[in-house]
C-alpha cells in the first residue's frame, strides 16, 4: 500500500502537553501521546466538529470536549454510537512524529497504527 508520511513535530514538542493539534496542509490533526504510544485522530470530531486536541485522554479514550464521545484510541471507535473518528498511522523516526495521509480522513474504517515512544 502507497504511504504518504508528513513530518508533523518533534516528540520533545509533543510531549510536554501529551494532545497536540497540527495541521497537515488543509488537514487538522490531532495527537495523543501516552507513556508509550503516539496516536493521530482527524481533528474535528465527526459528531459537530469540536476539535479533539481541546479534549482528555482518560483510560485509553480520548473524550471529545463536545459531548464527551469516548473514542478508542487503538481504533478511534465510539462504543456508544457505533462509529469511527477517523485515524491516521503514525511513526516515530529519529524523535520526529509523522503521520500517513494517503488515506482520506472522511474514510470510515479505521487502519490506526499508533507509534511506539523509544
Ligand atoms: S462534537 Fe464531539 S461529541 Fe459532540
Amino acid at each position: 500500500m502507497e504511504t504518504n508520511w508528513t513530518r508533523l513535530v518533534t516528540v520533545r514538542e509533543l510531549g510536554r502537553r501529551r494532545k497536540l493539534r497540527v495541521e497537515a496542509g488543509d488537514t487538522a490533526i490531532a495527537l495523543f501521546q501516552t507513556d508509550d504510544q503516539i496516536y493521530a485522530f482527524r481533528d474535528l470530531c465527526v459528531h459537530q466538529d469540536r476539535s479533539l486536541a481541546k479534549g482528555t485522554l482518560l483510560h485509553g479514550r480520548v473524550i471529545c470536549p463536545g459531548h464527551q464521545w469516548a473514542f478508542d484510541l487503538d481504533t478511534g471507535y465510539e462504543e456508544d454510537q457505533d462509529l469511527c473518528q477517523p485515524t491516521y498511522a503514525v511513526k516515530v523516526e529519529d524523535d520526529v512524529v509523522y503521520v500517513d495521509l494517503t488515506r482520506s480522513p472522511d474514510y470510515a474504517e479505521t487502519a490506526t497504527s499508533p507509534a511506539e515512544v523509544d
